[in-house]
């Protein structure tokens, strides 16, 4: 008995530093664009810096938020349960991306000119639009802490689904910024579309179904 105790600790001692350390991949794997961005900055290989820079930051923001949406249907079909501990620092660092955007933004594009700021949030649907998903994206960030998880309780679930809104207006903002070609915010678009289906049919459809079919009713 003891023997099998101490075996499935160890099994989970094994599990959990293996975790830690993808974790530690993926935060380094999570600042690589910074580094790409500051080398292509510094080596002179951007004709335009300050558009390349708050374009950048602003699709990586997009790219983790639309990761860390990945992780339940992933869970889901590969059964992985430890997936879910990733999810928390791709939404984090999709935040950090996103306020990097916004201050690259204030500084490099308007240097601080809070009346143009304000002009523009008000006069450009995009700019407007994006503010709108940074507010958004704040509680989330907050409130990811063990300490408010805890607090919250299943509020915390609630809050989170602030993040669908969050995400459609993201690519919302993408569409308005790009001019012509919409092929890639199409493709944001259309993936979000699957999983916001996915999360509907798992949270809604599938209980219903499986109500009415039940026998017991
Ligand atoms: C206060 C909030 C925001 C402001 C002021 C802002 C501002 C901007 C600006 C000025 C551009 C255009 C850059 C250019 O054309 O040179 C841009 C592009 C973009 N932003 Fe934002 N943004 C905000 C929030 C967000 C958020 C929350 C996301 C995603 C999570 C995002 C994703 C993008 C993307 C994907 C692009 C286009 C990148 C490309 O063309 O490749 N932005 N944003």
């Amino acid at each position: 008995m003891e023997a099998t105790i101490s075996a499935a600790r160890g099994s989970a001692n094994v599990r959990e530093k293996r975790v830690r350390r993808f974790k530690a991949l993926l935060f380094a794997v999570c600042l690589l664009p910074i580094v790409r961005e500051a080398w292509l900055v510094v080596s002179g290989a951007e004709v335009n810096p300050i558009e390349f820079v708050i374009r950048s930051t602003g699709l990586w923001a997009l790219v983790w938020l639309w990761a860390a949406l990945f992780i339940s249907p992933l869970k889901k079909l590969t059964g992985w349960g430890s997936l879910l501990r990733f999810r928390r620092e791709l939404g984090l660092f999709s935040f950090f991306y996103a306020c990097l955007h916004l201050v690259c933004y204030l500084w490099l594009d308007k240097f601080f000119d809070w009346a143009d700021v304000f002009k523009d949030v008000i006069g450009r649907p995009f700019i407007t639009i994006g503010t709108v998903a940074v507010v958004l994206m704040l509680p989330l960030a907050v409130t990811s802490t063990d300490g408010w998880v805890r607090r919250l309780k299943r509020n915390w679930s609630r809050l989170h689904w602030l993040v669908y809104p969050a995400a459609v207006l993201s690519v919302w903002h993408y569409f308005l910024e790009v001019k012509r070609d919409t092929t890639q915010p199409w493709i944001y678009a259309v993936v979000l579309g699957l999983l916001l289906g996915w999360r509907v049919y798992e949270r809604g459809i599938r209980p219903w179904l499986a109500r009415r079919m039940s026998p017991v009713r």
